[in-house]
């Protein structure tokens, strides 16, 4: 009687939305199945996804660009003049200090599947190491522990997921006893979803009781965080800083001094590193001054007369390229989801299937809807105050992205290979060189070893003379 009741109601509701097409096949439904489905669309917010349908799944998500585009200035990699080779050192200094403190934390967005790579489940549990075939979950773990030795404190780890590997990425930890970590330190919680829709803005089906739906991209983290607890309990610990990567760069620099050190100074609420980009049209987003607001903009959606703009010395006026590391602080979190919030939202038209109307499954062999995610990179304008760590690739950005060729598992481990090495070599040993100059053999530093260049120093005697062909990986 009383699902009845609601029945009529949302019928009611779902006709003034456009949507009725989701109780079209209610009468071969049994009661525990209508249930369920009435409970999925009473969470939805029609009126919102009212919006969504007329501005981003049936237009296509193009970005306002504003008139004033100018590029953003930067830190570069090392010091500029004593001035800043004071700054730099004093930033150290700090961000070593807030990391003994425990006032940073981890977190990695993993909500996304390795299908990119043809792997089955979970990216974090894609092995990638070069002689140890670590995953990249494990190499993360193992830095987490490392900088806990290192500053002698906790460093608690976040990780985000999605219904698409919640319980497989829990089964992953628990199987591999969380690394050797204490599973007190590492907090692992779900991000939301959006629906998805037709190209015409009808909610599909994933069953005949079931909303077809998906992540809501990495900008999903800011209210998942909030929601989770994991802001709560990052407030119990005293966590003030929380340093955001993504699942597939095993080069990342979690506790990174420098970068942490700097956005404290400059009293930053959310900051983000960048590399240079290696042409005008590399696929990342471009940092830029949109009327003086500091803004990331995807590649896709700057115009071609800036991306190929360059400065008199032939460099790249917008050449910043955003790779997804990012210092957040969580009281910014904690402002953002107390206020309200939203970041923009960008449409992928991909494959998806759906029951149809008559209750048959269709996949489809051509793309026929429309997935929404928002990126976390649309928070750095709601940033007070936001800075720019410019960082050399080689040493802190491999993303495992594809198969093959560019940012593929080849290329990853070449460059993990390539940093062990320049690490080896900045501490005066000698690397076997082929005549072409490529490196001779296959090295890998665990975190344990060296979290950064300068560790190695003091580990000297504990590297074994390195041979051509040698694999060598040192713990
Ligand atoms: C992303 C960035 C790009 C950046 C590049 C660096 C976008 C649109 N682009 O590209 O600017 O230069 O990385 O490597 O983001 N994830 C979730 N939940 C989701 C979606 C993604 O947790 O709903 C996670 C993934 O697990 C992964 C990360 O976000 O860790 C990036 O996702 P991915 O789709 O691989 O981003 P890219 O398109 O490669």
């Amino acid at each position: 009687m009383r699902t009845q009741k609601i029945y009529e109601d949302i019928k009611k509701l779902l006709k003034e939305h456009h949507q009725s097409h989701l109780l079209t096949l209610w009468d071969q439904l049994d009661m525990a199945q209508r249930q369920n489905l009435l409970a999925q669309i009473r969470q939805l917010d029609l009126a919102k996804i009212d919006d969504w349908v007329a501005n981003c799944v049936k237009n296509s998500a193009s970005v306002a660009i504003s008139g004033d585009l100018v590029p953003a200035s930067f830190y570069s990699p090392c010091p500029a003049d004593p001035q800043q080779h004071r700054k730099y050192a004093g930033a150290v200094e700090l961000g070593r200090e807030l990391i003994r403190q425990g006032k940073v934390a981890a977190f990695v967005v993993a909500g996304g599947q390795g299908t990119r790579l043809g792997f089955d489940g979970p990216k974090g549990n894609f092995p990638i190491s070069p002689v140890k075939n670590k995953t990249l979950f494990q190499i993360f773990a193992e830095s987490v522990a490392a900088a806990s030795l290192k500053y002698q404190a906790i460093c608690p780890w976040y990780i985000m997921t999605s219904p698409l590997n919640h319980a497989e990425t829990i089964e992953i930890f628990c199987s591999n006893d969380y690394y050797g970590l204490d599973e007190e330190n590492v907090f692992i919680f779900q991000q939301g979803t959006l629906p998805n829709f037709s190209t015409d803005g009808k909610i599909l089906l994933a069953d005949k009781d079931r909303l077809s739906c998906s992540p809501d991209g990495h900008g999903g983290s800011l209210k998942a965080l909030y929601r989770s607890g994991a802001i709560e309990d990052m407030k119990r610990r005293g966590v003030e800083f929380i340093s955001y990567f993504q699942v597939d760069n095993p080069l990342i620099n979690i506790f990174d001094p420098l970068f942490i050190g700097l956005h404290a100074l400059d009293k930053a609420e959310m900051s983000s590193k960048a590399v240079i980009k290696n042409s005008p049209y590399e696929k990342v987003g471009n940092f830029c001054l949109a009327d003086g607001k500091l803004t990331v903009i995807e590649y896709s959606d700057l115009p071609d007369e800036l991306a190929e703009k360059r400065n008199p010395d032939g460099s790249l006026a917008f050449k910043l390229g955003s790779i997804a590391i990012h210092i957040i602080n969580r009281a910014f979190v904690e402002r953002l989801n107390t206020d309200v919030f939203s970041l923009p939202l960008h449409k992928a038209v991909k494959k998806i299937p759906y029951i149809d109307e008559h209750g048959k499954l269709v996949e489809p062999a051509e793309p026929n809807g429309v997935k929404l995610e928002s990126f976390i990179f649309d928070a750095v304008p709601l940033a007070s105050k936001s800075i720019i760590l410019q960082i050399l690739r080689s040493e802190e950005f491999a993303p495992t992205k594809n198969v093959a060729g560019i940012d593929s598992v080849e290329t990853t481990r070449r460059m993990i290979v390539a940093r062990a090495a320049a690490w080896l070599e900045s501490a005066g040993l000698s690397i076997p060189k082929k005549p072409d100059g490529s490196i001779d053999c296959v090295l890998e530093i665990a975190p344990g070893f060296a979290l950064e260049k300068d560790d190695i120093k003091a580990k000297l005697n504990r590297i074994p003379q390195i041979k051509p062909k040698d694999r060598i990986y040192l713990s």
